[in-house]
C-alpha cells in the first residue's frame, strides 16, 4: 500500500491504474478506522481492482464548538488497517492540501439535508457534500462506498452525484454492529462504562419498532412513540429524534409501506449517536431479549 499526502499524487495513481484497464473503489472517511470501514474497504476490493481510501478529518462539516480539534486519530493504527484490508492507496491530505484558502464555493444539497441531521447540524451537510464532490473530483471515475450508519448522508451524497453528474456510482454497504447491537462508530470512544451499556437503547428500540411493524402496526406515530418510551426509561440517553420515513426522499411517511426507514438520533455522554434500520427486516440487529 502507498500513502500520499497531495492530491497530485492519488489522481497520477488512479490515471495510470485506469489507463491500465483497472476500475477504482473510492472509500472517503475520517479514520479513526472500525471494521465498518474495514467493510467498506473490502467490498471495494471485491468489486474492482484498485482501492483508495482517504482519511481526513474535514474542518467543514463540524460547526463551532463541535470536537473538531478532539475528533479521535491514530494514523499508524489506520494505516496497518487499511493494509489489511486490502487498501491500495491511501490519501492523507493535510488541511492546506484540501482547502489552500477560504472556501467560497459550497456545495448544497436541497430537502433531503434539511431534517434530521439537517435540522440538529445546521452546517454539517453542506460540509459533507463539499469535501465528498472534491474527492470525487480527485478520484475520479469510481465506485465510492459509504456506510448505512449515516443513511442521510448516503441519501445526500447519492443525491449530490446524481444532480452533479459525477462519473460516481455510490454504493451503501450495510451497518457493521458491536454483538451488543451498537452500531460502530469512531465516536464510540468518548462513551463511558455506563453510557456504553446505555447507549445500547439506539439500536434495542429499532428492533423492537421493527417487531411490532412484522406484527402489524402500521402506524408511524405509534412506531415513534414506543421508541421514545425506551428512551423516557434511559436517562444516560437523551433522545435527539426518531422518524419513520421514506427511505429514499427521508419525508415522513403517513404509513408504513415498502421502503420505509427508521431513523434515530441520540446523545449519550459526549457523542451524538446514530442508527437506522429497514422499517421491515431487522438485518444485524440483535435480538437480546
Ligand atoms: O462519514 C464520514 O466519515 C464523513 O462524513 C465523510 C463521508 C468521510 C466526509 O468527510
Amino acid at each position: 500500500m502507498e500513502i500520499v499526502h497531495t492530491i497530485a499524487e492519488a489522481r497520477a495513481r488512479l490515471d495510470a491504474a485506469r489507463a491500465d484497464g483497472a476500475t477504482v473503489g473510492l472509500v472517503p472517511t475520517m479514520g479513526f478506522l472500525h471494521y465498518g470501514h474495514v467493510s467498506l474497504m473490502t467490498a471495494a476490493g471485491a468489486d474492482g481492482d484498485m482501492v483508495m481510501t482517504t482519511i481526513f478529518v474535514n474542518p467543514l462539516q463540524f460547526a463551532e464548538g463541535e470536537d473538531l480539534e478532539d475528533y479521535p486519530r491514530d494514523l499508524d493504527r489506520d494505516a496497518e488497517r487499511c493494509e489489511a484490508a486490502g487498501v491500495d492507496l491511501l490519501l492523507v491530505p493535510p488541511v492546506e492540501e484540501m482547502y489552500p484558502q477560504p472556501v467560497a464555493t459550497e456545495v448544497t444539497v436541497a430537502e433531503i439535508a434539511a431534517a434530521w441531521e439537517g435540522a440538529s447540524r445546521p452546517t454539517h451537510f453542506a460540509g459533507v457534500a463539499t469535501v465528498v464532490a472534491k474527492l470525487f473530483n480527485i478520484a475520479g471515475p469510481c465506485r465510492a462506498y459509504f456506510g448505512e450508519k449515516d443513511w442521510q448522508q448516503l441519501q445526500v451524497v447519492t443525491r449530490m452525484a446524481s444532480d452533479l453528474s459525477f462519473p460516481v456510482e455510490v454504493v451503501g454497504c450495510p451497518i457493521v454492529r458491536e454483538p451488543d447491537g451498537l452500531a460502530m462508530s469512531s465516536r464510540n470512544v468518548y462513551l463511558d462504562a455506563d453510557q456504553r451499556i446505555a447507549a445500547r437503547v439506539l439500536s434495542r428500540s429499532l428492533r423492537t419498532a421493527v417487531e411490532a411493524i412484522q406484527a402489524g402496526e402500521r402506524s408511524p406515530a405509534a412506531v415513534e412513540r414506543l421508541m421514545t418510551e425506551m428512551f423516557d426509561a434511559e436517562p444516560l440517553a437523551d433522545l435527539d429524534y426518531v422518524g419513520v420515513v421514506d427511505a429514499a426522499t427521508l419525508t415522513p411517511t403517513d404509513e408504513i409501506g415498502d421502503n420505509v426507514r427508521i431513523l434515530v438520533a441520540a446523545q449519550v455522554g459526549i457523542p451524538r449517536l446514530l442508527d437506522n434500520t429497514d422499517a421491515h427486516d431487522p438485518a444485524g440487529l440483535p435480538d437480546l431479549d
